[in-house]
């Protein structure tokens, strides 16, 4: 079986996520700053599942942070990398703490960015790989009231589209999965619980997330945008004019001028 390194895995999606691969019979290797979280986790999936689980403790969110997980990771194979670890931030862009924005970029691209270069490369070398790359259906469209985690997503979702027309004839496959808002600890963590956006309709489970998530990885799909609500969202932002997307996405957000 494959060995899978999940960034985030001590809540929400990439949790789950560990769960679902672990069930499958594949090695893990669980990243995020909460170590005992971590570690609990670890000690749940490998009791259960008889698989290997590793911990390795790591913030993300700072300039060169990539690169010491790398350093920890040493020369161990990984088959799937699941770039997962991210989070949001609501409010005004002016009024935000410029120290977390710079958090966010560090975490949500150059981090994400650093780990695609690093494994896609090794990935290459051993002839295979997959690479998950988690953007968000915020990535299609600008957020006022929510401007740079939006912009974030944005970059995901083109880079890891552009990575895996690069990739696919190394037979590396990267997928990018785009969630609408999904039932986890970001919305708290991003100020954003009363936001529309995070209330029915527009909220999805965390289980029908993650089998889509999980499907979509052995399917290698591409862009995998979950749920159909979503997706013709994904769909009408193209079609329509930006001034109106704006308001639709400030309205969802929150935020009023
Ligand atoms: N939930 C949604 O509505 C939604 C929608 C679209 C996209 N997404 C994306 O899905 C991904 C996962 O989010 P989630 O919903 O599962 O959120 P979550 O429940 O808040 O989990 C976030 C995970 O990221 C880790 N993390 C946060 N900061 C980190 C840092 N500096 N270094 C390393 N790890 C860090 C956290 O672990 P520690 O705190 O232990 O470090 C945690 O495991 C994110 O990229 C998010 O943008 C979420």
């Amino acid at each position: 079986m494959a060995t899978a390194l999940i960034t985030g895995a001590s809540n929400g999606i990439g949790l789950a996520l560990a769960h679902r691969l672990s069930a499958d019979g594949n090695d893990v290797i669980l990243v995020a700053r909460s170590v005992d979280k971590l570690q609990a986790l670890a000690d749940e999936l490998s009791a259960r599942h008889g698989i290997n689980a590793q911990v390795i403790g790591q913030d993300l969110g700072y300039e060169g942070a990539a690169e010491e997980l790398m350093a920890a990771l040493g020369d161990q194979r990984v088959d799937m990398l699941i770039n997962n670890a991210g989070f949001g931030e609501f409010g005004t862009f002016i009024d935000a703490d410029m120290k977390r924005l710079n958090q966010m970029v560090q975490l949500n691209v150059a981090a994400l960015t650093a780990l695609a270069h690093a494994m896609g490369r090794r990935m290459v070398a051993q002839g295979g790989g997959q690479i998950l790359n988690v953007a968000s259906i915020a990535g299609f469209m600008p957020g006022p009231g929510a401007a740079v985690y939006y912009a974030s997503k944005a970059y995901v979702l083109s880079f890891s589209d552009a990575l895996n027309y690069e990739l696919k004839g190394h037979n590396v496959h990267v997928t990018t999965l785009c969630p609408g808002p999904t039932d986890t600890g970001f919305a708290s963590a991003a100020n954003a619980e009363a936001s529309a956006a995070f209330k029915w309709p527009m909220l999805s489970s965390l289980d029908s997330l993650v089998d889509y998530a999980y499907d979509s990885l052995k399917a290698k799909r591409g862009v995998s945008i979950h749920r159909w609500l979503i997706k013709v969202m994904a769909f009408a932002v193209r079609i329509s004019p930006r001034f109106i997307v704006n308001a639709i996405s400030a309205h969802s957000i929150g935020f009023k001028r």
